[in-house]
């Protein structure tokens, strides 16, 4: 790969064909309020496969442009869209021009006008359409300039195209288009439209290529005469065609990715549709899935070959899972990073943790952030731990609470142990050093040091710090009164 400049490039390729190249923008639809989800909440900000839609359609248009280039046109919510995008390195640094009324796709152009007029092409998609690869949309612009159109539409033939516009060719076989019409308008207007038409299945995708100078030309051509009383960019079809424009369409086979997510019931499918996706790349890639219907798999995460992941897994965020690890049913880990060889065993909830080479944790353990476990360690049933780093080889097996502790190698926790971190106030360190037994059901008052390969009895409350090589014993000595039951039970026995 050549490593110029982005500018230096282009000028080299403008010397090259002696055309310049286009300056491209991207402009992604983003201003809606999304009525039809019901929600407070804006509609591009939805997440489908752990990712709100906005930032996949934006990871798609990167293969397009830089960016700078990708304008998101934002008005509902607009503050909350913006600082989501920016609030990850894969989003951030777009452009974006305000639309605080939203009239309709039409009118989102109509406020980018200007934006739009610093370059020499707009590809045009929608932030609710998540499923978009960047190869369809490569495919899509070449077959723009191919044939040198003033707008190309992105389409396909859908089983149900219920809710669609609809896209009518010029003729039979003809890549031409004469009108995009939604379908309010087909079926409030049998007069205009015969209803027949209803029966057009190829829908319009609403993500187009346009030549700028023809579509700035036109916009305000638009109008609300229609349906639903907004100014359409569907429209801009049959205006570019009337003055003379070539308008066509270019459809695609694979129509699940150009599915847009307008209600609740149509997200569950788009969910269900990228996680299926992400299941298949994964198990592409050499990992193991069992009933990967059940598993739940954020976009994010990453897996490496020879893992197995069983049935009822979730693996959440930016989780990632390296070679020859077992994940068993029921695990939930978020923001996770396991090296190779770990077992994860039945029901662990795992958060923002770390787990080192060959590590086994579970059943039922709870890592919460912060949680690093050293290679070869254990964690089994119901222990819990919270920002902790626990050193190679060690093991707290049972039904333990460890917080805001530094554990060193080859420590032994006994069950029960309890890590006393929190005063009410303030929380406080507990330091365990390399080669120590703590011993069952301890509790250890932080702040403490318990120093290398010593040993505390079982039952103990620990408040000292103990030195290296020693034992301490934090307990009552035990009184045992011989008889004392006996006499109770002859006192019982005489009333
Ligand atoms: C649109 C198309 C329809 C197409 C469908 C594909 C129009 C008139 N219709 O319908 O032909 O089949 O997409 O999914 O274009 N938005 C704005 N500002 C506005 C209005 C909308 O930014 O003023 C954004 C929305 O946030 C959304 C996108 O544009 O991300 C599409 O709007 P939406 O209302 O979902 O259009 P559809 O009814 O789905
Ligand atoms: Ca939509």
């Amino acid at each position: 790969m050549l490593n110029f400049a982005r500018d230096t490039l282009r000028d080299k390729l403008d010397a090259m064909t002696s055309t310049p190249t286009p300056r491209l923008a991207v402009l992604i639809l983003a201003a809606g309020k999304g009525t039809r989800l019901k929600s407070k909440h804006p509609k591009v900000l939805f997440e489908v496969g752990g990712k709100p839609m906005l930032a996949h359609v934006v990871a798609a248009a990167r293969a397009l442009a830089e960016p700078r280039d990708i304008i998101a046109v934002i008005g509902h919510e607009a503050e909350r869209v913006r600082a989501a995008m920016e609030s990850t390195s894969q989003t951030s640094g777009l452009s974006y021009v305000l639309q605080p009324e939203q009239h309709g796709t039409g009118h989102a152009l109509i406020v980018s006008r200007a934006e739009l007029s610093k370059y020499d092409e707009v590809v045009v998609l929608v932030g609710d359409a998540p499923l978009l690869q960047p190869d369809t949309l490569r495919a899509l612009y070449d077959f723009h300039h191919q044939q040198a159109a003033a707008m190309t539409i992105l389409t396909a033939d859908l089983a149900n195209p219920f809710g669609y516009g609809r896209v009518f060719r010029a003729a039979l076989n003809s890549s031409e288009v004469a009108a995009i019409i939604e379908q309010k308008d087909l079926e409030k207007d049998p007069d205009k439209h015969d209803p027949a038409q209803l029966d057009n299945k190829e829908i319009n995708s609403a993500m187009y290529v346009f030549k700028v100078a023809p579509l700035l030309a036109h916009l305000d051509s638009l109008s609300t005469a229609n349906a639903h009383g907004e100014y359409y960019l569907t429209d801009m079809a049959k205006l570019l065609r009337a003055a003379g424009e070539r308008v066509v369409a270019f459809k695609h086979s694979a129509a699940d990715e150009l599915l847009g997510g307008n209600t609740r019931a149509d997200l569950a499918g788009l969910d269900r549709k990228m996680r299926a996706r992400k299941c298949a790349q994964l198990m592409q890639d050499g990992v193991t899935i069992l009933f990967p219907d059940t598993c739940v798999i954020d976009s994010g995460v990453t897996v490496a070959p020879d893992t197995t992941i069983e049935p009822y897994v979730q693996l959440l965020g930016n989780t990632s899972i390296g070679s020859d690890c077992r994940i068993r049913s029921y695990s939930v880990l978020r923001n996770t990073t396991l090296a190779d060889n770990v077992l994860i065993r039945n029901g662990c909830v795992m958060e923002e943790s770390r787990v080192g080479d060959g590590a086994t944790i579970g059943p039922y353990s709870h890592l919460r952030p912060g949680s690093d476990i050293g290679p070869g360690a254990h964690l089994g049933n119901f222990v819990e731990t919270k920002k902790v780093k626990m050193g190679k080889g060690s093991k707290a097996n049972h039904l333990t609470y460890l917080g805001d502790a530094v554990i060193g190698a080859g420590v032994n926790i006994g069950a029960g142990t309890i890590t006393c971190n929190y005063d009410g106030v303030h929380k406080h360190t507990t330091t365990i050093e390399d080669g120590t037994f703590i011993g069952s059901n301890n509790t250890l008052v932080a702040p403490l040091t318990i120093g290398p390969n010593s040993y505390t009895a079982a039952g103990s409350c620990i408040t000292q710090d103990v030195p290296e090589d020693a034992l301490a014993l934090g307990r009552a000595r035990q009184e045992t009164k011989p008889g004392w039951m006996k006499k109770r039970r002859e006192a019982a026995g005489n009333k």
